[in-house]
């Protein structure tokens, strides 16, 4: 739930506390598909479409969407409930590169990825298409 100390000076959720979100449901499912530990290698891309107000329930949903050979294309859609009302909104999207390391910080290579749900697809093929368009140099 979104407190008031989470707040800007608008009375909505600040930008840094999502974005902390945001890393934070990215890390969780990097971690799980590296099976260890995985850092931050960049964050793409950031979409705020609305507003989240004090109070509101949020939620984000991280997937993994392609594999490198140590980094993960990870996909954050953030959603944002009035507990009144039921109401949902999307209202975040959010594009993050994690990479897998070794107790060294070296980068360790990550399991394959296989989709199998036709979402999981789309996903891959998507990330696959972003990752080519927007190569790390
Ligand atoms: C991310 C990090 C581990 C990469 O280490 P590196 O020695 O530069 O790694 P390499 O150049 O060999 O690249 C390793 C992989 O990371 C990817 N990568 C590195 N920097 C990247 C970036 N800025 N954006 C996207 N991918 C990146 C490479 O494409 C490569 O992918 P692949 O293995 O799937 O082919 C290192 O830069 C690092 O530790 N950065 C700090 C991370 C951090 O502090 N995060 C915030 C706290 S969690």
């Amino acid at each position: 739930m979104v407190m008031p100390h989470m707040s800007n000076l608008l009375g909505d959720l600040f930008g840094g506390n999502l974005m902390a979100m945001v890393d934070q449901a990215a890390a969780i499912a990097a971690i799980r598909h590296a099976g260890g530990r995985a850092v931050t290698a960049s964050i793409h891309r950031v979409d705020f479409r609305e507003r989240i107000p004090v109070g509101a329930l949020v939620t984000c949903r991280a997937t993994v969407d392609f594999v490198g050979n140590s980094s993960m294309d990870i996909t954050v859609e953030v959603t944002s409930e009035n507990p009144s009302t039921g109401e949902t909104r999307n209202t975040h999207t959010a594009h993050v590169v994690f990479v897998s390391i070794d107790e060294y910080g070296r980068p360790r290579r990550v399991p394959r990825l296989i989709p199998e749900t036709e979402e999981e697809h789309l996903r891959y093929a998507d990330a696959e298409r972003y990752r080519k368009e927007h190569a790390h140099p």
